[in-house]
């Protein structure tokens, strides 16, 4: 049942190109300039009047909501908030009739995300559910919503169901920006295009492992390790330390590059392994400068960087190459080694990666 792989997780990285297609396929057509989502056209009038989404989610899901924040901000217009589950359901939120809130769940059955909605639904507000389990008390409990389709997800460190999260929210926002006319339409058509070649660009990057094992060989002995990234990037350094941490327990954190120096950078020294995503975007020059800052206080820099990319590459100890990609959907492809990286130190630690200690699929307690 897995598949000739050793672990679930393993498994469930390498189908991410499937996964990602079977997401895309019916709804997208890039050809014909089209993106159809039954469950979002029903709602297509208030998604573009809506004067606010609340993204509600936990842990991986939550980390989906925060790339999309910044997806929808930039091609909708439209202001996005992003709320932890647990804290956004005690806290008395003020949720306005005709608010969007928009629950993303892999199992569809986290508690705090259900309860979440459910309270903001008695205020007046538009549930939408991101769900990839067909069914679940999250998908029954939203008006409209989109499944992500990437099939069981059984070990118990969300991968494939993130980048298919990634996937649906970035078809959802291209659909209301170009209709809300926030997003041209050269710029939406490019981008149609450019999210149609993901699976492709995935599984060329899955194509050679062999370094990011042997990366995984020279740092599994690390106390500590550093995730830094910018804009679209910021949000997968978060999903690449909290990987590294549930799957290999060393201790992890991801920052946004820039935000190091009012206080992480102090952990810096030798020892300290520190990854950048650091993919052509328009951040790459900024977050070449954190490097350096990285390099001059002798941190060891892991760079996940694009082909051809000698100025990063001369920063870094190590890299990573991916596919060169726009920066709208690069997240679907710098995820991806940042998951291998945990899956490998976790092996290599000799560690039960499909079922870390203390962890459950789905948390339906609070
Ligand atoms: C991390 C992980 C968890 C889940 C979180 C939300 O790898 O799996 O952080 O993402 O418990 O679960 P869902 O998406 O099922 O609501």
């Amino acid at each position: 049942e897995k598949g000739g792989y050793d672990h679930f997780m393993l498994k469930e990285i390498f189908e991410q190109p499937q996964t990602i297609y079977d997401c895309l396929r019916g709804r997208l057509d890039a050809n014909a300039g089209t993106i159809t989502m039954s469950g979002i056209d029903k709602f297509a009038e208030q998604l573009v009047n809506a004067r606010r989404i609340v993204m509600v989610a936990c842990g991986t899901s939550w980390h989906a909501g925060l790339v999309a924040e910044y997806i929808f901000e930039e091609l909708c217009r439209t202001n996005v908030e992003v709320e932890y589950a647990s804290e956004f359901r005690y806290r008395n939120p003020v949720v306005c009739e005709g608010d969007v809130i928009i629950a993303i769940s892999q199992s569809g059955e986290t508690a705090d995300t259900l309860v979440a909605i459910e309270t903001a639904k008695t205020n007046g507000a538009i549930i939408m559910g991101i769900v990839n389990v067909v069914g679940s008390s999250i998908a029954r409990a939203s008006h409209t919503g989109a499944y992500t389709h990437a099939g069981p997800e059984i070990g118990v460190a969300s991968t494939k169901a993130f980048t298919a999260q990634l996937a649906v929210l970035t078809m959802i926002a291209l659909k209301l920006g170009y209709k809300k006319g926030t997003l041209d339409q050269q710029r939406y058509l490019q981008l149609l295009k450019e999210l149609e070649s993901i699976p492709e660009k995935v599984a060329a990057l899955l194509q050679n492992t062999e370094h990011i094992k042997r990366l995984a060989e020279k740092y599994k002995d690390s106390q500590d390790f550093l995730f830094l990234g910018r804009g679209y990037n910021f949000p997968v350094a978060l999903e690449g330390a909290l990987k590294l941490k549930e799957i290999s327990y060393i201790h992890a954190e991801g920052y946004p590059a820039a935000e190091m120096k009012h206080g992480p950078i102090a952990l810096v020294d030798e020892t300290l392994p520190v990854v950048f995503i650091a993919t052509k975007d328009s951040y790459h020059e900024k977050v070449i400068s954190n490097m350096q800052e990285i390099k001059a206080r002798k941190g060891k820099v892991i760079a996940v960087i694009n082909e051809g990319d000698d100025l990063s590459a001369s920063l870094a100890d190590d890299v990573i190459v991916v596919p060169e990609a726009d920066e709208i959907v690069a997240p679907m492809l710098s995820t991806v080694p940042l998951q291998l990286l945990a899956y490998y130190v976790g092996v290599a630690k000799g560690l039960d990666v499909d079922k870390p200690r203390n962890l459950a699929k789905s948390v339906t307690v609070e």
